[in-house]
C-alpha cells in the first residue's frame, strides 16, 4: 500500500512494563503472556488511515534492560513521537518515569519542542495495581505530558492511545523531513 505520510515513533520504559506487548497488540492484534526480553532494537510497522491520510507508522521498540546505554543521540533525533511506558502493578517502574523523561530531554535538547511525548500506564487489566490513576495523571500533568492507560492483554485503549500520538505528530507537522531510520 502506498502512503501519504510517514510517522516514526519510539517506545521506551523499564524492562517488563509491556512495550513489546503493546506493539504486538497494536500491529498484529496478538498477546503473548510469556515474557521474551527484547534484545537491542526491533520495529513494528502499521499503515493506518488517519483523518483521510494513509500514514505508515513505524514504531521502534527498545530493550528496557539496556536503558539508554546502547542508544545513541542520533537515534532519538529521528523520533517524531515517544511513548514512555510504566507498569501500573509495579511502582518502581512508575518512579522511573522521571528518569526516562529526563533522558529524552537530555538527548533531544532543543529538538524536544518538535516531538510529541506521551506517558502510558500499562497492565490495567490486573487486580494487583500499585499506582493510583489520579496520582499518575497529576504527576504526568506536572511533567507536562498527556497520560493514558492501556492493557496490551485485553487491548483496551491500545489503538486509540497510539492514534492520539500519531495525530499529535501530524499536527506538529514534523513529517516527510529528511528523517529516516532506514
Ligand atoms: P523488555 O523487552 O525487557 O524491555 O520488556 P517489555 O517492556 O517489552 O515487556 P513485554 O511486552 O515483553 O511484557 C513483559 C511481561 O508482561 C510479559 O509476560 C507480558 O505478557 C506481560 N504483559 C504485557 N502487557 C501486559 C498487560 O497489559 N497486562 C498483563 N496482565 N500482562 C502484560
Ligand atoms: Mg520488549
Amino acid at each position: 500500500m502506498s502512503y501519504d505520510e510517514k510517522c516514526q515513533l519510539l517506545i521506551i520504559g523499564d524492562s517488563t512494563v509491556g512495550k513489546t506487548s503493546i506493539l504486538g497488540r497494536y500491529a498484529n492484534n496478538i498477546f503473548n503472556s510469556n515474557y521474551l526480553a527484547t534484545i537491542g532494537l526491533d520495529n513494528f510497522t502499521k499503515d493506518e488511515n488517519i483523518d483521510g491520510k494513509n500514514v505508515r507508522i513505524k514504531i521502534w521498540d527498545t530493550a528496557g534492560q539496556e536503558k539508554f546505554q546502547s542508544l545513541t543521540k542520533s537515534f532519538f533525533h529521528n523520533a517524531q513521537g515517544i511513548m514512555v511506558v510504566y507498569d501500573v502493578t509495579n511502582s518502581e517502574t512508575y518512579q522511573n518515569i522521571k528518569y526516562w523523561t529526563q533522558s529524552i530531554k537530555t538527548y533531544m535538547g532543543n529538538e524536544i519542542a518538535k516531538i510529541a511525548v506521551i506517558i502510558i500506564g500499562n497492565k490495567i487489566d490486573s487486580n494487583e495495581r500499585e499506582v493510583n490513576k489520579n496520582e499518575a495523571e497529576a504527576f504526568c500533568s506536572e511533567l507536562g505530558y498527556p497520560y493514558f492507560e492501556t492493557s496490551a492483554k485485553t487491548g483496551k485503549n491500545v489503538n486509540s492511545t497510539i492514534k492520539y500520538l500519531v495525530r499529535e505528530v501530524l499536527k506538529k507537522n514534523n513529517l516527510n523531513k529528511t528523517k529516516s531510520f532506514n
